[in-house]
């Protein structure tokens, strides 16, 4: 078999070069979506493996299945040579590590699971989207980095942006992590460094897609900037670190709640919630996804709670035929959502910010989504409800104030959540009209 890396050839630029001959003990490679960060890191991590035998790096994600489905396919389709003996063995999913023909070793894992990538020792490690990942973690890789084999010990990562005030930038802004700058110049996919301009992909990804986020998405994955979500809706009640809790079983007889935004184009929202005995509402499970029919959802929607209790209520978006289609397929009663957006939205807010004992009482477990859809993953809008808050903005056009109205953009996982408030806080006192007879 042939050894050969000519149709994917690496040409190093700007940041993405440097790191080459750079041995800062914490290294990060910070910018905007597509500039080749992660290309570079790879091909340093293999170069490394194959220079230095008997090694042992880390290939690390906050989640198992999203390193698989980035780094490890730039890994394996255009860094590491065809046939090369290193990807003999189990396929991507379920692989452990990379073993060389040389004892260096590579082993791959998610926070998700860290007491498997914790337990051992290393000479590097490379974090993928650090952003993810919480300081803890990351000093929990630092101090495992003490294998000793390698003339020098690293912590390499690379990340978008995030918000200004991320422990991240703080880190970086105190000196503890040397952070490059990398920039879409860099990436010869996208910028003819001879012509000195955009090539075709370029233009249409950089210029296409990035240019065109909205929000902060734009200002950290177009520009690379540290930007916060101002103006957004929730800025004063949602906060990740609190509505965002690891999975756990859900107890039989919490009721449950289903909640259906209907879309084609725009993607199609189902969210599972279940309500605790003291009235916290949890989203256990969500379909986001776009160019399904309806009544495939409505199967696959079947499949995945024939082991749950039925909901007792199902509330959708007014879309008649849409409803009529879930109905005739489930076989189950819907009715329509209460969509009125102020009085909503207030609901929402109220549940997201702590309680008085200190807990908000609405969450999103971890590990809800179905499939992630990788159209709109690759066009970097929201592929689930938690990432549309940080971009739900108030409309501030023409005159418009904040609170006024939100804008009608990536936002089907915040009309469901919404609905699923509404029906619990905003039920109209029921009057009985006078003289009506209700006997039946
Ligand atoms: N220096 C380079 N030479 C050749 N191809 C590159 C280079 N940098 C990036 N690419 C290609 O461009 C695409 C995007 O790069 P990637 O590393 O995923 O970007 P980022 O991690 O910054 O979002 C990948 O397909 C990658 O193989
Ligand atoms: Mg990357």
């Amino acid at each position: 078999m042939t050894i050969t890396a000519a149709n994917r050839p690496f040409r190093p630029y700007g940041a993405g070069h440097e790191i080459f001959s750079d041995r800062s003990k914490e290294l990060i490679l910070v910018g905007p979506a597509g500039t080749g960060k992660s290309r570079a890191i790879l091909e340093k991590c293999h170069a490394i493996a194959e220079k230095y035998p008997r090694s042992r790096g880390l290939f690390l994600r906050q989640t198992r299945h999203s390193l698989t489905e980035s780094a490890l396919v730039t890994f394996e389709e255009k860094v590491v040579p065809e046939g090369h003996a290193i990807l003999q063995g189990a396929a991507r999913l379920n692989r452990h590590s990379y073993v060389y023909p040389n004892g260096s070793e590579i082993i791959l894992g998610g926070m998700d699971k860290p007491t498997k990538v914790m337990s051992t020792e290393y000479d590097w490690a490379y974090i993928q989207e650090a952003i993810e990942l919480s300081e803890d973690a990351w000093e929990a890789v630092t101090s495992r980095l003490r294998n000793g084999v390698m003339p020098y010990q690293q912590l390499i990562a690379d990340t978008n942006p995030d918000k200004p005030t991320h422990w991240l930038k703080a880190r970086i802004d105190a000196g503890r992590t040397k952070a490059l700058q990398s920039f879409h110049r860099d990436n010869p996919v996208f910028w003819d460094q001879e012509r000195n301009d955009w090539t075709d992909r370029g233009r249409e990804y950089v210029l296409g897609t990035l240019a065109n986020l909205t929000g902060p998405r734009r200002g950290r994955l177009y520009l690379g900037q540290w930007t916060g979500a101002e103006g957004t809706v929730y800025e004063d009640s949602w906060d990740a670190r609190k509505n965002i809790l690891p999975r756990f079983e859900i107890p039989r007889e919490w009721p449950r709640y289903w909640i259906v935004d209907f879309g084609f184009t725009n993607p199609f929202v189902w969210q599972a919630w279940a309500e605790d005995p003291d009235g916290r509402l949890y989203r256990y499970r969500e379909i986001y996804k776009t160019k399904t029919l309806t009544e495939d959802h409505a199967l696959r929607i079947l499949q995945l709670t024939k082991n749950e209790p039925r909901p007792v209520k199902i509330i959708c978006d007014h879309d008649a035929e849409d409803r009529a289609t879930f109905e005739k397929k489930t076989g189950l009663k819907t009715v329509a959502a209460k969509k009125t957006v102020s009085d909503g939205i207030q609901a929402v807010a109220a549940r997201l910010r702590e309680a008085g004992d200190g807990r908000p009482r609405m969450f999103f477990l971890e590990g809800s989504l179905d499939e992630r859809d990788q159209e709109l993953a690759a066009a970097h809008k929201p592929t689930c409800t938690e990432q549309e808050f940080d971009g739900y903005v108030w409309d501030q056009r023409s005159g418009q104030k904040k609170g006024d109205q939100p804008m009608k953009e990536d936002d089907h996982g915040m009309d469901t959540t919404r609905y699923m408030a509404a029906e619990k806080d905003l039920q109209p006192k029921r009057v009985r009209p006078v003289g009506t007879d209700y006997a039946i």
